[in-house]
């Protein structure tokens, strides 16, 4: 493997680290962990915590994006085998989803403690859950496709 190649594939897992390994620990850690906390507690905290996160994500989507395409070219670009294929696929989804959050959603927590509107703000926090829960499965199914395109 040529060193441009190695040093590409180094910065896509570390994305795909940093944007998955979040996901699991806003989810499954954080989110749990905050649910016996008032509204007035709760929603500012995870509004800060999302303002930063997905700062976070946003630099990973793009470096995923850039690696990626470059790696993609270098494994025969339309001739690729088919998981590669449908990695960029998913993962272009998942960017999709990810920019609807954070352009769309974050936007809506944001207003809604501003205003102190509790329920708006409780509604689009569960929003987001949901959406990191479909972007979680389709990160874990993304890993699953470049573990099965070594088999070909
Ligand atoms: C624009 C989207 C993406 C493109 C074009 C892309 C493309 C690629 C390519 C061409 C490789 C090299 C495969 C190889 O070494 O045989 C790769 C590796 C990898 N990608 Fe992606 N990828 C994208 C997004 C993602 C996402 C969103 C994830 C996970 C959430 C992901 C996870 C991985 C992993 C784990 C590897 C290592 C595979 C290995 O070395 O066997 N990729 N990607």
């Amino acid at each position: 493997m040529s060193k441009a190649i190695d040093v590409a594939l180094f910065l896509h897992l570390l994305g795909v680290a940093v944007w998955v390994g979040g996901m699991v620990f806003a989810n499954f850690c954080l989110r749990p962990a905050l649910s016996d906390l008032s509204p007035q507690l709760r929603l500012p905290l995870l509004e800060a915590v999302y303002a930063r996160f997905f700062n976070w994500v946003a630099g990973s989507v793009l470096v995923i994006l850039l690696t990626g395409g470059f790696l993609l070219q270098q494994f025969g670009g339309g001739h690729a085998v088919w998981p590669l294929h449908a990695m960029a696929a998913i993962g272009v989804l998942m960017m999709l989803i990810f920019g609807h959050l954070r352009f769309a959603v974050f936007p809506r927590i944001r207003r809604a403690v501003q205003a102190q509107k509790w329920p708006d703000g409780a509604r689009a926090v569960g929003t987001v859950r949901r959406l990191v829960i479909v972007n979680l499965v389709l990160g874990v199914v993304t890993i699953g496709m470049a573990v099965l395109s070594r088999g070909f």
